[in-house]
């Protein structure tokens, strides 16, 4: 018996050596298992005299034992080796150069706004949002634009019901402003407004304002003129100059079109100015008595200025392009140019 363990034990050890992972378990079966080797000698052992039995017991053991460590180690090498070769063949050299990938940029619309916020929080102003989808009440009437008012022809818009509609200015925000805050105010909003105007190289059914507002005791014109002239030399050049030319605002009184002095010739005349020297560059006033009324704000007691630029126009101007499109076109060999 003691020579049949032995040889159990070479054998299987000899085959240990040599055997891969998917044989490692039949060998386990085969000496170790139920049915296996090492279990029928265990099972002959009855036939032993009463002193062998320990002995060969113990042997018996010592080779389960050894047949197990070296099964366990095996198992141990191959799962080893099998990672190593895994490593090896996953490897990655991270000093090889990429894929390039084509870097996109800030839209030339949203690079200006971003140029126009951080020029008047620079003055102190705050940026306040407005919702796009607003009601008559806000777009029209609080700003002093009753129904039938000739100023709803020029800013026809999209009506989602009689009361609802796509603003058609950031002006709303001005008044949603005011309601909800006391004086001092002094905030910008730019956003996307909506005309029902038909698509050409001037005109968009979408396009985007920026609003700015000043509520204080004691605001004036003069106010209203330094603060756009110091925008129009940060913006256009700091030997830019404004001039303001009477116009009419249903919520501004009095109401201006502000001009500023052509940057590309300084005012002499040329192809961007068309000759005349200057440029318009936005809408303004004095916040009308009314429109503060309408907003809780004694017009006694307090006064504000209010202007309103697009941004499709001052990219155009400070940008020399000259079709709105293109803004909306996604054309690659456009937006790369910015
Ligand atoms: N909301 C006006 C427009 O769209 C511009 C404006 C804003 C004028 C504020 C005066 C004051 O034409």
């Amino acid at each position: 018996m003691k020579e049949k363990l032995q040889q159990i034990s070479d054998e299987a050890l000899q085959s240990i050596e040599t055997a891969n992972e998917s044989s490692l378990e039949q060998i386990k079966i085969k000496y170790l298992g139920k049915k296996g080797e090492l279990t029928a000698v265990l099972r002959g052992m009855g036939a032993l005299s009463p002193e062998e039995r320990p002995k060969i017991g113990q042997l018996a053991n010592e080779v389960r034992e050894k047949i197990e460590s070296a099964i366990a180690k095996k198992v141990q090498q191959t799962k080893s080796k099998a990672l190593e070769l895994k490593l090896k063949a996953e490897k990655i050299d991270v000093t090889m150069p990429g894929t390039a990938l084509p870097a996109g940029h800030i839209h030339p619309l949203t690079s200006v706004q971003r140029e126009l916020e951080n020029i008047f929080i620079g003055m102190g102003f705050e940026v306040v949002e407005g919702p796009e989808v607003e009601l008559d009440y806000y777009n029209f009437q609080a700003l002093n634009i009753p129904e039938n008012h000739p100023a709803r022809d020029t800013q026809d818009t999209f009506y989602i019901t009689d009361k609802i509609l796509l603003r058609s200015q950031t002006s709303p925000v001005q008044v949603r402003t005011m309601e909800h805050r006391k004086p001092p105010i002094r905030i910008i909003s730019p956003g996307r407004v909506y005309r029902s105007d038909a698509l050409d190289s001037t005109h968009s059914p979408l396009f985007h304002q920026l609003e700015g507002l000043v509520v204080d005791k004691g605001i004036t014109m003069g106010d209203l003129k330094g603060t756009l002239e110091t925008f129009a030399k940060k913006m256009f050049g700091e030997d830019t100059r404004i001039r303001f030319r009477p116009h009419h605002f249903p919520f501004t009184e009095p109401s201006a079109e502000v001009d500023a002095s052509c940057f590309v010739c300084g005012g002499k005349g040329c192809r961007l100015c068309k000759g005349e020297g200057w440029i318009e560059i936005l809408g303004a006033g004095m916040v009308h008595p009314f429109v503060l009324s309408n907003c809780g704000i004694d017009p006694e007691e307090y006064s504000g200025f209010a202007f309103g630029l697009g941004i499709e126009r001052i990219t155009m101007i400070s940008r020399g392009i000259d079709d709105i499109r293109l803004f909306y076109e996604n054309d690659q060999r456009f937006l790369d140019q910015f």
